[in-house]
């Protein structure tokens, strides 16, 4: 297939280029920087220059064009600010983004459409022991801080559901891997910024970035249209394992505990995320129907193998 990238410079972009060529599919890769196309080339894909927050912007680019799928991976996490909004970046990607890129498929006769969504969609809270499936309730705003990525989740998927073409959500785990949250998390070990909420943290399921294009190559060849697929591992750990793991493959000093409090008080999005949810996620649907199967089931397995 020739499919349109946006987000091929990104911590799941770039594996995910090399994952569509080993595959034998063409890459048309979005960048906004003209600086990127020499690494876009040597991934093996063909740069296109564009801000997908620029619908004229995007269609001029791509003026001349066609392709069989779109896959929508554009995000913009570190540029967050501290209070959460839906007019954060990430949020408009998934808002105004999702609406720009379909009318780009339209635009370059695609018939599939593929978008990222996060596992983080199913709530912020205390899931309990059960893995959550395709079928709990997803997007559904409590009022709590991190409502508005709860509804930009919902807001992709929703779009991508209505469109006029084969549309599929893939809600991610937390990436770990090159350029993911576990070299960011090294980082601030290095630094001695204490990090674990006392007593651990929730549990949470992660993916490795190479094991997430590996499955976004799957549901681009055999996704059913309609449909959401949970992509994670297949263990869901607490954050004192990640950051321990973390610590070891990395060789960081192990993080410090704060009281929840704290965290909450110094970065709310982070006390959110790490003390207030449990959310374990079963991949059973993915390994079905898309025949695919993480080749790191756990964090450990991933960050002690030579992709880290
Ligand atoms: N499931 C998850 O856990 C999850 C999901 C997403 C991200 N993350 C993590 O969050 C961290 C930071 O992520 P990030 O979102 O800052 O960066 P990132 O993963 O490095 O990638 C963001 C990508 O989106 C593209 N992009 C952003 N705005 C765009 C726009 N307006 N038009 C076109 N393309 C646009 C960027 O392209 P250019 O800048 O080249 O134009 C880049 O390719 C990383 O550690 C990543 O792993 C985690």
């Amino acid at each position: 297939m020739r499919v349109l990238l946006a987000g091929a410079t990104g911590a799941i972009g770039r594996p995910l280029i090399r994952a569509l060529a080993d595959r034998g599919h063409e890459v048309l890769a979005v960048a906004r920087d003209p600086k990127s196309n020499t690494m876009i080339r040597a991934l093996g894909a063909e740069p296109v220059n564009a801000d997908v927050m620029d619908r004229d912007g995007l269609l001029r680019a791509l003026r001349g064009r066609s392709a069989d799928a779109v896959l929508h991976e554009a995000t913009a996490l570190k540029s967050a600010g501290r209070k959460l909004t839906d007019a954060d970046p990430t949020n408009a990607l998934r808002h105004a983004g999702t609406a720009h890129l379909l009318a780009a498929a339209e635009h370059l006769g695609a018939s599939r459409f593929l978008t990222q969504s996060l596992i983080l969609g199913y709530g912020y809270y205390d899931h309990g022991a059960r893995p959550v499936t395709e079928e709990d309730p997803f997007g559904i705003e409590d009022g709590g801080y991190a409502d508005p990525v709860i509804a930009g989740c919902r807001a992709t998927e929703e779009q991508v559901f209505a469109a006029d073409l084969d549309g599929i959500a893939l809600r991610y785990g937390l990436f770990y891997g090159p350029a993911a949250f576990s070299d960011m998390f090294a980082d601030l070990l290095r630094k001695r910024i204490p990090l674990v909420p006392v007593g651990g943290g929730g549990v949470i399921s992660w993916i490795h970035v190479d094991d997430a294009a590996a499955a976004t190559v799957a549901a681009l060849e055999r996704g059913k249209a309609g449909n959401a697929y949970n992509i994670v591992d297949d263990e869901p750990i607490t954050w004192r394992q990640f950051l321990d793991a973390v610590a070891a493959a990395h060789g960081t000093p192990r993080a410090l505990a704060m009281p929840t409090w704290l965290l909450r008080l110094a970065v709310p999005y982070l006390g959110c995320l790490m003390s207030d949810t449990t959310l374990r996620v079963d991949n059973s649907k993915a390994k079905g129907e898309l025949d695919w199967r993480p080749a790191y089931r756990s964090v450990g397995e991933g960050l002690g193998s030579a992709s880290r």
